[in-house]
């Protein structure tokens, strides 16, 4: 045992030695570089381009790139795809600049990069980590296979608010599950290895709060207590850098009256001084200019204000290439700032290996073979299934039967254009699987699937022209909506069961897509309510980058499958899941309010001095005069093919003190007709605290595989860190007194149970 314990320590001993070693090989190569460099070669790290070709997220494109490159202006692009291309553009960089200095290549690979997978909302909704990562992994795979090695993702941002277009593209509500998926994403992209050929530099974004605009506006004010920045929006971007993530993105709001790119007390007090990152922070698309528009002044003093602040690229405004000489001449900047964000974009650079080779990344093999490959789209199919919630089953019309006759009726059944979802620039819609195909996929010749549109998703061409800015997305039919309706009533009249595919376009969540109104559109609700009206059983398969206001759909459907927007198998997966072949176990990460009204809604709610309790309406309590406090659907919620029963919760005991640990387990009993997954959710109250706390907060969960007729024991630990939150003056700590356990299969769970921390 000693002689093991020797090992151990010398063998980390030599890891630490080596990690020094090479951390000093990097300060002195980079020092001896920099030595070199003129300051206006440094300001050309900090340039980051697009020469167009991508998704544009402002209305500014780089220009005359080719010269930039060759002068030393360029620091690193984004927006362009495959070996060929980047080899020549990083050949530029190599062989004509004069010092030679490799770019780095990054791009948006947001869920998947040709092989798409579902929106991070609907992964989130898997609460699979494993999964999670292992989609991140195989998005690196492929997009270092085309060239790019470093990414602009994981979006960490917490959403409470459904409104804003861009919940779409994070992981929901909650702090605790968010933070975990931080850390998976940032694994399965990064490997703990940058210099693989597989693996891709992560970015965590959008530093700070981006999730929190006023009024669930893209891009508005974002204003906020210290407290519930560090407990509640701040700990994803935490779990990122503590993962090991190369970079931060800056986001485009203020936080405390002062935007983010230009934030010191965010980017160096907070970022550096207090959570230790030491990677490079990139600004988002321009906003360092736009922080003329947010009033602090011309280009140059909001370019030496982010730079000062402790931002190091400048992504596409060119505010730091046209104006930190001069700011420096001036003296207001000074060179050691522009020396310490260079050396940051070059540590960047030396970790990802270029320096060793520019062009390890430009694999002209490598495309055919790892990218779309059928492994790769067969984890597409196996993600989006896990990533699909069962809201409703009413009379177990779900699982369909594989006989009979299914109409198949709505927008978004046989619509190509729809199934990817937002921030998909590198995924092609074409080689999406619709629903239509793939309930031919997966019954053959056993049913009839009769299929017609139904309606449109949006019957005014106004509206649909704001959608379709990447390309079809809603198409109007040249039929009536009348003629339409008619048509699908009698198809509907003359099946077994109808199974309705409503919902959001794929543009109608994400960047630049609020909304007010959340429902589903009319020209689809008037759809289901003649659906409905045919008698004959109703499954709803609704689609949606966010969580969507649909308490009328829930009176009228027997069953409502909500699918996010599922990725390139979307169809085969959702087909998989309405015929039971795999039995549904997503869980929600973000609660579906009853109406708009209600936003922002969230389960960690505080207590107010006049809670109401239950559902009535009582005077003088908080409450609203026309609709419950209670959400239609709340966080954690997912309904299965078979039942999940908890009983036996056990407490390992009546006390806790200094870095003990407590167990709290209990059994979840499988006791319907199907094997199946559960999400066990573990929740906390602070009963009574210096200020108040959430009524309940996740604080763990398992997701376990119980056959049918099984119970399994799960156990989670807690200790005294786990109970620990920020308090008025920002110190960390958990307070003794009571605190309140429950488990259970949503964020209601019932099952309790007490213990005290001393
Ligand atoms: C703007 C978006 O906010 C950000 O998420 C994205 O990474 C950049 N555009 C680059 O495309």
């Amino acid at each position: 045992m000693k002689k093991l314990m020797l090992i151990i320590i010398a063998v980390a001993l030599m890891l630490s030695c080596n990690q020094k070693k090479s951390s000093s090989e990097m300060d002195r190569f980079i020092g001896e570089l920099m030595s070199k460099m003129t300051v206006q070669e440094k300001i050309g790290q900090l340039n980051l381009v697009t020469p167009g070709g991508g998704i544009l997220t402002g209305s500014v494109v780089s220009t005359d790139v080719e010269a930039k490159i060759k002068v030393g202006n360029v620091g690193g692009i984004f927006g362009i795809y495959g070996p060929e291309k980047l080899r020549q553009a990083q050949k530029l960089a190599v062989e004509e600049s004069r010092l030679g200095i490799p770019m780095i290549f990054g791009s948006d690979v947001i869920h998947g990069y040709k092989t798409t997978f579902p929106i991070p909302l609907g992964l989130s909704f898997s609460w699979d980590m494993k999964l999670i990562e292992k989609t991140a992994q195989t998005a690196a795979k492929e997009a270092t296979a085309d060239g790019i090695f470093w990414n602009f993702s994981p979006m960490v941002d917490i959403s409470r608010d459904p409104r804003w277009g861009r919940i779409s593209e994070g992981s929901g509500e909650d702090p605790f599950l968010g933070s975990e998926i931080a850390k998976a994403i940032v694994k399965g992209y990064q490997q703990n290895d940058l210099k693989a050929p597989t693996t891709m530099m992560a970015t965590v974004k959008h530093f700070a709060l981006y999730g929190a605009p006023e009024a669930g506006r893209d891009y508005n004010t974002v204003d906020m207590s210290r407290m519930k920045m560090y407990n509640e929006y701040l700990p994803p971007y935490k779990a990122a850098i503590d993962a090991g993530v190369g970079c931060v993105m800056s986001s485009f709001n203020d936080v405390d009256g002062v935007p983010a790119s230009g934030n010191h007390w965010l980017l160096t007090e907070l970022l550096r001084d207090q959570w230790g990152f030491d990677g490079f922070v990139v600004s988002d698309y321009t906003s360092v200019n736009e922080m003329i528009e947010h009033g602090l002044g011309d280009l140059q003093t909001v370019s030496a204000l982010s730079l000062n602040a402790g931002l190091d690229m400048d992504m596409v405004g060119e505010g730091f290439l046209t104006t930190l000489e001069k700011s420096l001449n001036e003296g207001k900047v000074n060179e050691n700032t522009i020396n310490q964000a260079c050396r940051r974009v070059l540590e960047a650079k030396y970790k990802l290996g270029l320096f060793d080779d520019p062009y390890r990344y430009f694999d002209d093999e490598r495309p055919a073979k790892d990218i779309l490959s059928p492994e790769n789209r067969a984890l597409a199919r196996e993600a989006a299934a896990h990533s699909m919630v069962l809201l409703k089953n009413e009379g177990e019309v779900l699982p369909l039967k594989k006989s009979g006759t299914v109409a198949l009726i709505g927008p978004l059944a046989d619509s190509r254009n729809n199934m990817l979802g937002t921030w998909a620039p590198t995924g092609d819609p074409q080689l999406s699987v619709t629903i239509l195909e793939g309930m031919k996929n997966v019954v053959g010749e056993n049913a009839k699937i009769v299929y017609t549109k139904g309606a449109n998703i949006f019957d005014d061409p106004e509206f649909a022209a704001k959608i379709n800015v990447f390309g079809p997305r809603i198409e109007i039919d040249e039929r009536s909506p009348e003629v339409m309706l008619k048509e699908a009533v009698s198809v509907g009249k003359s099946a077994d069961v109808i199974v309705a595919v409503v919902g959001e376009a794929t543009e109608m969540s994400g960047e630049s897509s609020s909304r007010t109104d959340i429902t589903i559109p009319e020209s689809q609700k008037k759809l289901i309510r003649a659906l409905a009206a045919t008698g004959k059983p109703l499954v709803l398969v609704i689609m949606g980058g966010r969580p969507l206001v649909i308490p009328e759909e829930n009176e009228l459907a027997d069953a409502i499958l909500f699918t996010g927007h599922p990725g390139v198998e979307a169809g085969n997966a959702i087909a998989d899941v309405l015929f039971g072949d795999y039995n549904p176990s997503g869980k929600l990460t973000a609660t579906f309010p009853r109406n708009v009204g209600q936003i922002p809604i969230y389960y960690a709610l505080r207590n107010t001095g006049r809670p109401q309790a239950g559902e009535t309406f009582t005077k003088f309590k908080t409450n609203y005069l026309d609709v419950s406090n209670t959400p239609l659907f709340p966080f954690g919620y997912g309904l299965s093919y078979t039942n999940f029963e908890y009983s036996g919760l056990a407490i390992s005991k009546e006390s806790l003190t200094g870095n003990e640990e407590i167990e709290v387990s209990v059994d979840v009993s499988n006791s319907g007709n199907f094997d199946g997954e559960e999400v066990v959710q573990l929740y906390v109250r602070d009963v009574v605290a210096s200020v108040t706390r959430p009524l309940r907060e996740l604080k763990g969960f398992k997701k376990i595989f119980i056959k049918k007729g099984e119970t399994e024991t799960v156990t989670f630990k807690l200790s005294a860190k786990d109970l620990a939150f920020y308090h008025q003056d920002l110190q960390f700590y958990a307070e003794p007194g009571e605190f309140m356990v429950f488990v259970g299969g949503n964020s209601n769970a019932s099952l309790s149970g007490k213990f005290e921390l001393k």
